[in-house]
Order: C-alpha cells, then sequence, then structure tokens
C-alpha cells in the first residue's frame, strides 16, 4: 500500500535508524523527514539514503502550527511518527522553557494538524516515541540475580505499561505531558494514536553528549570521564537498531490506543558499563589493557538523578512477537568500533560550540 510518513526529528539518533529502516524497507512509502537540525540534528546521518527517491527531508520546526498543518495538507499525510524532542536530561536542567516548547506544545502542534486535516480515520495513524523517563525511578531491592521481570538483577520492580507516571526532570516531565495530550487527543477527538515508552538506547550516530559516546570520544582522547555521584544508578541499555525495529512492528501490528514498553531485559550499573567501554575502546586502540581507567572522575551528582530504570517488554513480545535481537556485549564492541571507525563524525560534531557546551557544562562538576 502506497503511504505518506512524516517521520519527525529523523536527523537525530533514533530518528536516522528509523528513516533508514522505513525508507529501505518500504519503497512504496514516501518519508517525510522533518526535522528543526537542532544541534541534535545532523543530515549526515543520512548520507545513505538522501538520494533514494521515497526519501524527502523538510526543515521546520514542530512548534510552527501553521507550516505543519500545510505539510499535512500538501503532502497528504497519512501516518506520523513522531521522535522530534529535546532529549538531552542534564540540558533540561539548564533550560527548562525550551523542553516544555518543543517537547509539549511541538508534540500538541502535530497532534492538532492530524486531527484538522484527518476527516477520514481510516488508514491514519500517530505514533508518539516516549521514553521510560516518564515512570520515574525504581527502588533497588530484592535482586535475584535473572534479568527478567520478578527476578532483576537490581531489583524485583519494572515499569510495565500500568506503572503510574512519576517524572523527575524537566525533560520527563515534558515527555509525560506530551503522553498526556496525546491520550488526550485519543479519548476526546478518536484520534488513531499509539504510544511506545523506550529504555536507554545505544549505537551509531548517538549525539556525544550522552553517556556512551561521550565516554568513548573522551577515552579516545584521554579526556576525563565525569561519572555522576557513586556510578551506582541503574540503566537498561537498548540497541538502537532494535528499538527501531520494535517501532516498526508497533507501527503496523500495534492496536490504536494502546502503549507498548520496549526495553532491552539489559540492567547496568554506569560504572560497570564504564568499565566495559573502557577496556573495549583501550583494546581496539591497541592499547594496555585498562590503561585508562584512572580517566575515572567523580563528580557531583545529577539533580534528581533517577536511580533505576528497568522495563518490562514482555507485552511487545507476547503481542506482537518483538524482542532484542543483539546481545550486549556484541551491541557494545559493535558501537565503540563504529564511533572509532568513524572519528571525523564525531570531530566535526565536538568542535566549535560544542567545546563550549561541553566547557559550561563540566565546568562546576
Ligand atoms: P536526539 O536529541 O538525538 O534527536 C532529536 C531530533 O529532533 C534532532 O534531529 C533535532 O534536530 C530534532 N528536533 C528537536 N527539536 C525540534 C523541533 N522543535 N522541531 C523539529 N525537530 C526538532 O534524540 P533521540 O535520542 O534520537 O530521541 C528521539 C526520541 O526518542 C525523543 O522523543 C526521545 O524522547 C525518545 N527516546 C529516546 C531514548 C534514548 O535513549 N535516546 C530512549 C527512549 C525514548
Ligand atoms: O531512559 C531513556 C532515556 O535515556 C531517554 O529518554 C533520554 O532521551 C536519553 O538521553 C537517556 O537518558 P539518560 O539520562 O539515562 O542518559 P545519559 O546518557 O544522559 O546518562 C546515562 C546515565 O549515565 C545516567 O545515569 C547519568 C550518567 N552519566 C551521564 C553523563 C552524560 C554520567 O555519569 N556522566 C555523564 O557525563
Amino acid at each position: 500500500m502506497q503511504r505518506n510518513i512524516l517521520i519527525t526529528g529523523g536527523a537525530g539518533f533514533i530518528g536516522n535508524h528509523v528513516v533508514r529502516l522505513f525508507v529501505n524497507k518500504y519503497p512504496e512509502y514516501n518519508i517525510y523527514n522533518l526535522d528543526k537540525l537542532t544541534y541534535a540534528g545532523n543530515l549526515a546521518n543520512l548520507k545513505d539514503v538522501e538520494n533514494k527517491p521515497n526519501y524527502h527531508f523538510i526543515k521546520e520546526d514542530i512548534c510552527n502550527f501553521e507550516s505543519i498543518l500545510n505539510i499535512f495538507k500538501q503532502y497528504n499525510i497519512d501516518g506520523v511518527i513522531h521522535l522530534a524532542a529535546e532529549s538531552h536530561v542534564d540540558r533540561s536542567i539548564k533550560d527548562p522553557f525550551t523542553f516544555a516548547n518543543t517537547n509539549i506544545i511541538g508534540t500538541l502542534s502535530l497532534l492538532q494538524a492530524a486531527k484538522n486535516v484527518w476527516t477520514d480515520l481510516e488508514n491514519k495513524l500517530f505514533y508518539h516515541v516516549s521514553t521510560d523517563e516518564v515512570y520515574g525511578a525504581l527502588e533497588m531491592n530484592n535482586p535475584r540475580g535473572g534479568n527478567e521481570p520478578g527476578g532483576g538483577p537490581f531489583g524485583d520492580k519494572f515499569f510495565t505499561e500500568q506503572t503510574k507516571y512519576n517524572p523527575h526532570s524537566p525533560y520527563s516531565a515534558a515527555k509525560a505531558s506530551s503522553d498526556h495530550f496525546v491520550r488526550a487527543f485519543h479519548d476526546t477527538y478518536g484520534l488513531p494514536v499509539v504510544i511506545s515508552n523506550c529504555s536507554n538506547n545505544y549505537g551509531p550516530y548517538q549525539f556525544p553528549e550522552k553517556l556512551i559516546p561521550l565516554f568513548i570520544n573522551n577515552i579516545r582522547n584521554r579526556k576525563s570521564l565525569p561519572v555522576y555521584g557513586k556510578g551506582e544508578n541503574v540503566r537498561d541499555w537498548l540497541y538502537v537498531e532494535d528499538h527501531a525495529r520494535a517501532i516498526d512492528i508497533i507501527f503496523h501490528k500495534g492496536q490504536k490506543g494502546e502503549t507498548y514498553n520496549i526495553g532491552g531485559f539489559n540492567e547496568w550499573k554506569n560504572i560497570d558499563i564504564i568499565k566495559v567501554i573502557i577496556s573495549t575502546v583501550d583494546r581496539l586502540l591497541g592499547r594496555k589493557e585498562n590503561e585508562d581507567i584512572d580517566l575515572i572522575t567523580y563528580v557531583t551528582d545529577r539533580a534528581g538523578h533517577d536511580l533505576r530504570y528497568a522495563i518490562d517488554s514482555t507485552k511487545l513480545k507476547t503481542e506482537l512477537g518483538w524482542q532484542p535481537s543483539l546481545q550486549f556485549e556484541e551491541g557494545i564492541e559493535k558501537t565503540v568500533r563504529w564511533y572509532l571507525d568513524n572519528q571525523d563524525w564525531l570531530d566535526n560534531i565536538t568542535s566549535g560550540e560544542y567545546e563550549k557546551y561541553y566547557e559550561i557544562m563540566y565546568k562546576d562538576r
């Protein structure tokens, strides 16, 4: 079936993997990548698909309602996969207004445009991509040694689709608000929507302000590794292409009005993952084993730092048949190799404005 799909935030980290998957897998779809190209958006991430006949780029801000409305009409958009957002927790602590504007008002503007233009709701879908951070933080208790719900390595509680929202950072508060707006448009206007909440992603093309690419780059350049607090916080890591595959499955098979949690059943304490990254980078660069371990520098904790995230993605597995394809050991090796093989990509980003940001961000730490 021919379709006209608007993917927002397609020049960002997860977005470029989603765009690539849809452009290559569905040549019969027109894929419209709409992105404002903030500091986090980079068209170099999409070099391999930019000349495909079914790929189109639109530079626009999701908050510009009139433009968004015209884009829906002009391109006869019948599906939306909404990823555009401000996504970095540390930035949200410094500048919450930008996060409220993009993540809440931007989402509202897309919803309102869809509602206005989609008079016939047949074969329409508004897919909102969200985060596990909306659920708040889990305790560390009753570790059971396994990695499934009821027996996690750091606690017995997992986030399910029924977990009450309890966001702590301006980023997650804004994402939670956007999720509520999406559900409100479904319940009030009957807009066909679906939401997914995913755990931490890692892989190629992630902006190097996030833990994994930042630390790979710092080890490469022998810069210190700022570990927040004691490095005891736990995150559940998923390879980004597995997230993109989940989005594909949910977009095509998900039930309207439903929410699906996406996660890797792959919890790690920050300090342990950092040690894996150091040993992998050192090995791949031919340095002595753990030569760079002393780069670890414990710094002031992130304000409101959530202790533990762990996603229960059983619903997605049992109802839609998705599960992660990559073991973490394989995924992290691929990821480190990618950043070391693509040093130009990293260097282009980490010069100029980013350098100034980095100094400001870490000057008190
Ligand atoms: P990112 O910061 O790498 O990319 C965001 C993209 O959105 C960029 O290309 C940016 O230019 C674009 N953008 C920002 N503001 C915009 C605006 N006003 N109008 C149009 N485009 C705009 O983010 P990411 O890590 O790829 O995350 C994508 C989505 O997935 C976000 O909604 C995020 O909340 C969610 N998510 C991320 C993770 C993760 O681990 N990275 C996990 C779960 C969910
Ligand atoms: O859980 C999903 C979320 O994962 C997404 O919604 C967010 O968009 C994404 O940025 C990510 O949020 P986190 O805050 O978990 O990711 P980040 O890479 O910033 O940090 C991961 C962990 O590492 C967190 O516990 C904070 C810690 N950290 C991070 C940085 C950047 C450090 O100790 N030092 C650092 O320099």
